[in-house]
């Protein structure tokens, strides 16, 4: 941060910064896994794409990014990362409460790879449970832009805990399944895979999905996911760079499907870890 690198545990911002004060930031999270970034250029896109429709601007091109981040890798020496890149609004020297004063700052970190589900989740499926929760409107923050307003995703965590769940999808603003506190979901029923279109980030591992299933030949869908459809399901999945494809075995306390993890979530798992040794899906950390 600031141009420099340093141990994380000294990296630390003003409490003045926007981003703090008043959630004013954007970030992206890609993940290295034996040594290697995952689809990063999809991840750039992105980051870059959210710093500009908040209009944000940073002094750093899209190549010396890449170069940090490579850097921050390389120096932590973690072979299977999680590797976030951040924007802040920043702060404005004379305490002006106009944004366009404030000077955005860039932040990057990389710490060992973390999952949303355990060894154990993994392997018997996830328990969800669907709280009432809705998911901020997109006419008020885009989920597009990849961001931390995360009250409603926090609170749907906490509900789904009250009903001895493990993590939580929350609401549209229709009523429909929108997505988890850093996952989105898909369910399989017959050979066909649906996951919601509306008010939820894009997330590059929910396009990878729609990457695999295409070389697959499986039909997958973007459209709205009533509560109904998803308990009603033959297999149920979440999406995240944090833990890539993770099945679930149960949602509100019911079995889905028979209640083992389904094939097809396993093959399109089993894909999607192969991918991270193909030059075409991955590229190779410089470390030193
Ligand atoms: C709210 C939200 N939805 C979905 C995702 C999944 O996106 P990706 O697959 O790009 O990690 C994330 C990622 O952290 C997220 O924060």
């Amino acid at each position: 941060m600031d141009g420099q690198y340093l141990p994380i545990s000294e990296a630390k911002i003003s409490v003045l910064d926007w981003g703090f004060l008043h959630s004013d930031a954007t970030y992206d999270t890609v993940h290295v896994w034996n040594g290697r970034f995952f689809r990063l250029n999809l991840h750039l896109d992105r980051f870059f794409a959210s710093m500009e429709r908040l209009r944000m601007k940073l002094n750093y091109s899209r190549d010396e990014i890449e170069s940090i981040l490579h850097h921050c890798v390389a120096l932590s020496g973690h072979r299977s990362a999680y590797v976030e890149m951040i924007c802040t609004r920043g702060g404005s020297p004379t305490f002006s409460r106009d944004p366009r004063d404030a000077v955005n700052r860039f932040i990057a970190f990389a710490v060992p790879f973390g999952s949303v589900a355990n060894q154990e989740q993994l392997e018997r499926g996830l328990h969800i449970a669907i709280s009432d929760t809705v998911r901020i409107p997109a006419e008020s923050v885009d989920p597009a832009i990849k961001n931390y307003h995360w009250l409603d995703l926090v609170k749907g965590l906490f509900d789904a805990y009250d009903k001895g769940a493990e993590t939580a999808l929350i609401l549209d603003t229709r009523g429909n399944i929108a997505e988890g506190p850093g996952f989105n979901v898909f369910l399989i029923k017959g050979a066909v895979l649906k996951t919601p279109a509306r008010g939820v980030l894009p997330g590059i591992t929910r396009r990878s999905v729609f990457d695999l299933c295409a070389e697959l030949g499986l039909e997958a869908q973007r459209v709205d996911v009533s509560r109904a459809e998803l308990k009603g399901a033959d297999e149920v999945f979440i999406t995240s760079t944090a833990g890539g494809i993770m099945p679930v075995s149960r949602i509100d306390g019911a079995p889905v499907g028979n209640g083992q993890v389904g094939p097809l979530t396993r093959q399109l798992k089993d894909l999607y870890w192969k991918k991270h040794e193909d030059p075409a899906w991955s590229s190779p950390v410089t470390y030193p």
